[in-house]
């Protein structure tokens, strides 16, 4: 068994007498998209909150490449690789691209020196045009304004921050929800991404249809408590939604139920479509990752033996 790249054992945080979490385990892989769910106040953020490093859980212990951590604050937490996008994003709509993307990391790209020293901005404007590139995202100009963007290439500029520089374990909290079908999907491709790139993904949405698109594992937690963990093959989607529920009146979620499958048949009609697309697209992304992975290997092999110096 591989060590997980990081995991949470027994946690619990109580909030004085609010009880957000008990005794809650979950482990992340690495390239596994691992989703939360869970209903409207399950814990989802809290259980976040505690992994990277804004809550100090009330009790267990989080585990980082199999040892035991103590993050003291946020920036302890990415400077280990756990990097954290948020809804609200932290990104600041006046400023480019660029300066969002360099944020706070302005010292690596640098020229002059002493007084003079500053954000090298031609150099950074073609990484951030790269990295953006990279993802499928053509910013003609990095140093237009975020607010520019649309929500889906913001999200990805938060993303492609995160992955930039270094993150193993990447979380991202409804990274979706305020986003339409094809924006989403922008989104949903990139975490695709992430994952043939080898980083831990922690997905959490309230939407069953993203989670299943990329998702490898499912973590449902109900008022504080987690419900297990399931690989996508040991559920079904129709599971995964009754189980996020699992508080409401039973009424109330069999009526859900019904209009899940009735309709809005069209609304559902195009995102399981846009699901599909993805699935397929993605598994083909895969394919040609591993591909790609394997001529890398074999030129490797054959530049060793024949001594060629690289
Ligand atoms: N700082 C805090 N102080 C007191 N109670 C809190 C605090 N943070 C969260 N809680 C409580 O903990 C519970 C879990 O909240 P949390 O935000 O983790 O839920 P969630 O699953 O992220 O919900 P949502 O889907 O609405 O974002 C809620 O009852 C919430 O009111
Ligand atoms: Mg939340």
């Amino acid at each position: 068994m591989t060590t997980p790249l990081i995991e949470v054992r027994n946690v619990s945080k109580h909030f004085g007498s609010v009880i957000a979490l008990e005794g809650v385990s979950m482990q992340v892989y690495a390239g596994e998209v691992h989703c939360l769910l869970g209903d409207n106040g399950a814990g989802k953020s809290t259980l976040i909150k505690t992994l990277s490093g804004v809550h100090k859980p009330t009790r267990g212990e989080i585990l980082l490449d199999g040892r035991p951590v103590v993050f003291e604050s946020p920036r302890d937490a990415l400077d280990r690789g756990i990097a954290t996008v948020y809804q609200d994003l932290a990104l600041i709509p006046l400023m480019s691209i660029t300066r969002n993307f360099f944020m706070g990391r302005e010292h690596v790209v640098t020229k002059g020196r002493g007084l003079f020293r500053r954000l090298d901005v031609k150099k950074a404007n073609a990484i951030a045009r790269e990295e953006m590139a990279r993802i499928g995202i053509d910013v003609r100009d990095p140093s237009q304004a975020v607010g520019t963007l649309s929500g889906g290439e913001r999200q990805c500029v938060a993303i492609a921050r995160a992955v930039y520089f270094g993150a193993r374990v990447l979380i991202l909290d409804e990274p979706t929800s305020a986003l339409g079908v094809k924006q989403a999907s922008v989104v949903l491709r990139y975490i695709a991404q992430a994952r043939a790139r080898e980083l831990g993904v922690i997905f959490i949405t309230h939407n069953v249809h993203h989670a299943w698109a990329v998702g490898d594992r499912f973590t449902v937690l109900n008022r504080g408590r987690t419900l297990g963990t399931f690989r996508k093959e040991e559920i079904t989607r129709e599971q995964l939604l009754e189980m996020m529920a699992g508080g409401r009146e039973l009424e109330e979620l069999s009526a859900e139920l019904a209009e899940f499958a009735r309709a809005d048949a069209a609304r559902a009609q195009r995102e399981a479509a846009v699901e599909a697309e993805v699935a397929a697209e993605l598994q083909q992304e895969l394919e040609e990752t591993r591909h790609f992975a394997e001529e890398e290997r074999a030129l490797h092999r054959q530049r060793r033996q024949s001594q060629v110096p690289e």
